[in-house]
């Protein structure tokens, strides 16, 4: 069981572990480069300061329901409060193919559409993502576009998948 909260400024040493994991920096596109403690906290400071009334971006912080312990996190980034769209990213450390991260990305579809009143949230992966592919299919997001040859993995040229879903 896992619960939605706040990042705390104690997660920097998991943050800056997470964010140097080459293996995900791949799938999640993420920072190509290594990461040092600076750019850790930077990431982390931005992300625990206030919000204000209609930000562009929240993260919510996955934690294990009994030791607090952080194991990923759900966000809606892009947020455009005049046309009601923004777009999903999610990431686990740990726990991967049990379930966690469908049932994370339905609390936050929740928390999109009924707090933030959106009406469409997307979400673009790789293509060769194939568990984010299926987690985000199997919550009825549907394809709608793609971007060919977009992304350059280090390796091969990859292709992007614009999913969709509607509140
Ligand atoms: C993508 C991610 C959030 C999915 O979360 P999760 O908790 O593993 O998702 P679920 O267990 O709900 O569903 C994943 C499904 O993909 C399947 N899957 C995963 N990898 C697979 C593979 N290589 N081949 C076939 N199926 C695969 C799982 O078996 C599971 O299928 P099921 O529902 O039939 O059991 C998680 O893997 C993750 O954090 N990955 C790294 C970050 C990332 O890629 N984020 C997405 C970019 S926005």
């Amino acid at each position: 069981m896992y619960k939605l909260g706040p990042f705390k400024s104690s997660d920097l040493r998991t943050i800056f572990a997470w964010q140097n994991t080459v293996g995900d920096k791949r799938t999640t596109m993420g920072f190509r480069f290594p990461v040092s403690d600076e750019t850790a906290s930077l990431w982390l400071q931005k992300r625990i300061k206030p919000l204000g009334k209609n930000p562009t971006e929240i993260y919510w912080a996955l934690r294990e329901e009994l030791t607090d312990d952080l194991i990923g996190y759900v966000t809606l980034f892009k947020i455009d409060y005049i046309n009601k769209n923004a777009e999903i990213g999610i990431y686990l450390n740990a726990n991967r193919n049990t379930g966690v991260g469908s049932n994370a990305i339905r609390d936050c579809l929740v928390l999109g559409y009924k707090d933030l009143n959106l009406k469409k949230i997307q979400a673009v992966v790789l293509e060769n993502n194939i568990g984010a592919v299926k987690v985000f299919t199997k919550n009825q997001f549907k394809q709608e576009g793609l971007f060919k040859n977009h992304y350059w993995d280090g390796e091969n040229w990859q292709s992007l998948l614009i999913l969709a879903h509607f509140a």
